[in-house]
């Protein structure tokens, strides 16, 4: 009865709470080019570890966390506004990807027999699920969910958003949920959920650009990364896979021993990707479905440690090779190379690859994906 008063009692204060963390919100964050009220949420835990989340794009906006003396810094890009994430600065910063993160070859693809078209928005392919409704520009609904032992007595912040059927080409009405918790011992986890009324591909993900020595940071090229991964997916001069998954050993994309990010970089910046932008196919011995580690970075001067660990087959590695300069929050500069991206994820155009794992959704199937962001100091 008491936790049942306490329970109404947070929520009439718009915030719920389990032992320590927590999930404010609704704020507003601004309005829409057409519009659209934007809201963002608060996330926080006992640690004082603070992460934003907001409603376009259900998109990380800010993860705070300390360095090895105690001292905080957001370590993701971000924009001051919601004019600064509708601008062409943007390239994703923090935001859910989808239907089909990454690319499709030249914008097609046949599923049962029928050909599909999709917008050319990264010549000659498709990128990131398209141009007007992909889901990184969308308002979704959000809701605090109260904490709940299935989720480890965590708070949760749902957000929903149903994409109807041919939304950016993709056929059938899709359900999208994505869930961010955030943990007592400083793990974000963002689970990811799809069903759809007809077959149809989904490849969602989280495109947060990171710098372990606070977003804004130069670069991200000393910073030591170790990829749980003996293969890789090689990729033609527009970044599209040749359909072969090769051994990591002995070229520039073995990450299996912890190695700086600028080792041995500079052999890629005259190929298409100009740097790391290629998947992983991670080593999992787990059963699929369960979650283990795909990555784990490292800054050696804050200490700050960052663990990715997911249930997907791959991590797309992209050392923000595109980034130009763009001015984002806190009057911060993002140049290129200075933040990093661990997508995780199904293997690139794996919609026209037959050997790669399938991507394809059918009705009475759900889409299940976790990938959790753990922080940490060494
Ligand atoms: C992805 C791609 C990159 C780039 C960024 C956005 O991670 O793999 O090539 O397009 O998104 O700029």
């Amino acid at each position: 009865m008491l936790a049942r008063c306490l329970f109404a009692a947070a929520l009439v204060v718009g915030s719920v709470s389990s032992a320590y963390a927590q999930v404010e919100g609704p704020k507003m964050f601004g309005k829409t080019a057409d519009g659209k009220p934007v809201e963002v949420y608060t996330l926080k835990n006992k640690n004082g570890i603070i992460v934003k989340v907001m409603t376009l794009g259900a998109t990380i906006t800010e993860i705070n966390v300390p360095d090895k003396k105690g001292k905080f810094a957001n370590v993701v890009f971000g924009f001051d506004d919601v004019k600064g994430y509708e601008s062409k600065d943007n390239q994703y910063f923090g935001c859910t990807v989808g239907r089909v993160a990454n690319r499709i070859a030249k914008g097609r693809f046949t599923l049962d027999g029928k050909e599909y078209k999709l917008a050319i928005n990264n010549e000659p392919n498709h990128l990131h699920g398209g141009v007007k409704k992909s889901l990184d520009k969308v308002v979704w609904n959000a809701k605090i969910i109260p904490p709940h032992p299935q989720r480890g007595g965590f708070p949760t912040l749902q957000f929903l958003y149903t994409s109807p059927d041919g939304e950016e080409g993709y056929p059938g009405k899709t359900d999208v949920r994505v869930t961010y918790s955030l943990r007592d011992r400083n793990v974000l986890f963002i689970d990811y959920y799809a069903v759809a009324d007809k077959a149809t591909p989904i490849n969602l993900t989280n495109h947060s650009y990171f710098n372990l020595a606070g977003a804004g940071a130069e670069t991200v090229l000393d910073h030591e990364l170790q990829i749980e991964a003996n293969k890789y997916v090689p990729v033609d001069q527009t970044l599209i896979p040749t359909g072969k998954v090769e051994a990591v050993k002995g070229t520039v994309f073995d990450f299996t021993k912890t190695t700086r990010i600028g080792e041995r970089i500079e052999k890629l910046y005259e190929t298409g990707a100009k740097g790391y932008d290629h998947c992983y196919a991670l080593t999992r011995p787990e059963k699929r479905g369960e979650i283990s580690l795909a990555a784990k970075m490292r800054d050696p001067k804050s200490g700050r440690v960052l663990e990715v660990i997911t249930s997907q087959p791959g991590v797309q590695l992209y050392t923000g090779n595109f980034l130009f300069g763009q001015k984002g929050k806190d009057g911060k500069t993002y140049k290129q190379r200075s933040g990093v991206c661990l997508e995780t994820g199904g293997l690139p155009d794996a919609v026209n690859q037959p050997t790669f794992p399938s991507i394809i959704l059918r009705p009475g199937q759900t889409y299940r994906h976790t990938c959790v962001y753990a922080f940490s100091v060494e």
